[in-house]
């Protein structure tokens, strides 16, 4: 009988002698010392390797799982941390926190900037529009203004999206990125020519993302405390003014640099040169947006800052690179969806099918518990929902043992807060109260309906 002995194989990295009490211990996943991070059993030398081997298992099973799906769109980009600061009293306009709080209150804000089509190692600087995120952490829950660099968009019907979507990602056959699609696609979806205007204008290869402006795009409703309501567009505007590449400069940096507007952020920060905006809003009344020459919830439309003048509201700072990317950027997850008490969804379809998108994506790329990644966190949060993958915060951290997972009988009472206003009396003063009427689209002559085939095997 054979015996195959189990041999450590001790590299150079791990002798013995290294040993040294006054720096961290290596360990392997579960916290066990492990002689060298190089270090693999097999069954004698040159032998087979062991099932038992937790330490190379465990080190190759963690680098397979270690990549999340990337964003289907806005997948490349970066970010960095600061502040919101209220400057303007705008009671009058919306009870909602961090403006509620008071001119002066300051509220810590997570940025990401991105590219839509590109995949996450794209270069930066590819002719696209530019995502422009901001997650307030403010008193009443988190405000996520998930705003571009445009002040319109190419759609104003929420169907369009994943399909003109595809048309600018690559071509289903080759794999390679088709111009004749992107533009077959436009060609026969005119309400995008504004936006398409913009993004081949220089303002489609922004040399900075402190360098350019952010639009809400999408009218919001703002609530007062008295319940008097306003249509709101928001413009976030770079106090250092626009700079763009030309497209020249554009071409040479997407094929010498991949990551140059990243590195152009970081470096800024690093050198104390904070980027910051001067946030202001558009308002309009209920009553004007009756007599408005279009669909006041029609975002391939801008309302003309000469008639609806901006009113300066706030200042946003940007003074902080992340300490750990993955941590704190790719795990970022916006939602139009989280906004608090006194900002409310208009009717645009393209904004109500928003509200429901980017959570739902959320879950699906971070997970049902990524409102608890800790640059996704509220600062307070209590409710009943439990467990689900990777929850870390023990369900209700701050629920004596033995709580309840309901509203018990038996426990401290939570405060619950109704909405402070009436919903219906705020409703936009077009809609109907009817149900369920398909919007429908038609289509050009020579469009063909999608290819569908039933294939069993390639032959
Ligand atoms: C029906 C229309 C739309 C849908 C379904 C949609 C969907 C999505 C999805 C699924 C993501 C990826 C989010 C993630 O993985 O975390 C995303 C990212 C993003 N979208 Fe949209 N989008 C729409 C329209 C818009 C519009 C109109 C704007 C701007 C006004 C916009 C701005 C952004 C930004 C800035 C990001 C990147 C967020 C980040 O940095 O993580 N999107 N969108
Ligand atoms: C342990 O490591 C520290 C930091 O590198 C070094 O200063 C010290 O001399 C080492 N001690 C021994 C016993 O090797
Ligand atoms: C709200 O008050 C500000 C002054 O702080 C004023 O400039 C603005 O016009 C008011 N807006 C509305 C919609 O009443
Ligand atoms: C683009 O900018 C460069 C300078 O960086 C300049 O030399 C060139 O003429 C510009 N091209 C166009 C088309 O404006
Ligand atoms: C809410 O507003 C609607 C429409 O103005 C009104 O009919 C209803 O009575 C209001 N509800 C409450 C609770 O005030």
């Amino acid at each position: 009988m054979v015996f195959f002995l189990p041999v450590l194989l001790l590299t150079g990295w791990a002798h013995p002698s290294f040993a040294n009490d006054t720096l961290p211990v290596y360990t392997d996943g579960g916290g066990h010392p492990v002689s060298s991070p190089y270090d693999y059993q097999r069954a004698g030398p040159n032998g087979p390797l062991l099932l038992q081997d937790f330490h190379l298992i465990d080190t190759l099973s963690h680098f397979v799982r270690e990549r999340i799906p990337e964003r289907v769109v806005h997948a490349k980009g970066s970010g960095a941390h600061g502040y919101f600061e209220v400057t303007r009293d705008i009671t009058n306009i919306t009870m909602a926190a961090p403006f509620s709080d008071g001119v002066g209150t300051k509220v810590p804000l997570t940025m990401r900037f991105s590219t839509v089509a590109g995949e996450a190692g794209s270069p930066d600087t590819n002719r696209d529009p530019r995502g422009f995120a901001i997650k307030m952490r403010t008193s009443k829950g988190i405000w996520d203004w998930v705003f571009n660099n445009t002040p319109v968009f190419f759609i104003r019907d929420p169907t369009k999206f994943p399909l003109f979507i595809h048309s600018q990602k690559r071509d289903p056959q080759t794999n390679l990125r088709n111009p004749t699609i992107q533009w077959d696609y436009w060609s026969q979806n005119q309400e995008a020519i504004y936006q398409v205007m913009i993004l081949f204008s220089n303002r489609g290869t922004p040399a900075s993302w402190a360098q350019m402006h952010g639009w809400s795009g999408h009218t919001y409703k703002w609530v007062t405390a008295t319940g008097d309501w306003h249509y709101v567009k928001v413009k976030v505007i770079a106090d250092a003014g626009l700079n763009n590449l030309n497209a020249t400069e554009a071409k040479n940096l997407i094929s010498s640099n991949l990551d140059y507007n990243t590195q152009e952020l970081q470096g800024r920060i690093a050198a104390g040169n904070f980027p910051s905006w001067t946030v202001a809003v558009q308002t309009m009344t209920p009553a004007e947006s009756l007599k408005w020459k279009y669909d006041v919830n029609d975002m391939t439309k801008i309302w003309p800052e000469a008639e609806y003048p901006l009113l300066e509201i706030g200042k946003i700072v940007l003074n902080k690179n992340p300490d750990n990317w993955f941590a704190e950027i790719e795990q970022l997850a916006f939602s139009p969806a989280n906004m608090p008490f006194g900002a409310e969804p208009s009717n645009d379809p393209v904004l109500q099918a928003r509200l429901f998108a980017y959570s739902d994506t959320a879950r699906h790329r971070l997970g049902p518990n990524h409102e608890q990644i800790p640059v996704n966190c509220p600062l307070a949060v209590d409710n009943y929902q439990r467990a689900g993958w990777m929850r870390v915060d023990g369900g209700a951290g701050t629920l004596p043992p033995g709580a309840a997972n309901y509203p018990s009988s038996f426990e401290a009472p939570v405060s619950f807060t109704p909405r402070p206003y009436n919903l219906s009396a705020i409703a936009d003063p077009k809609q109907s109260s009817g149900y369920g009427s398909d919007v429908l689209q038609t289509f050009p002559p020579g469009f063909r309906a999608a290819e569908r085939s039933i294939q069993h095997g390639i032959h």
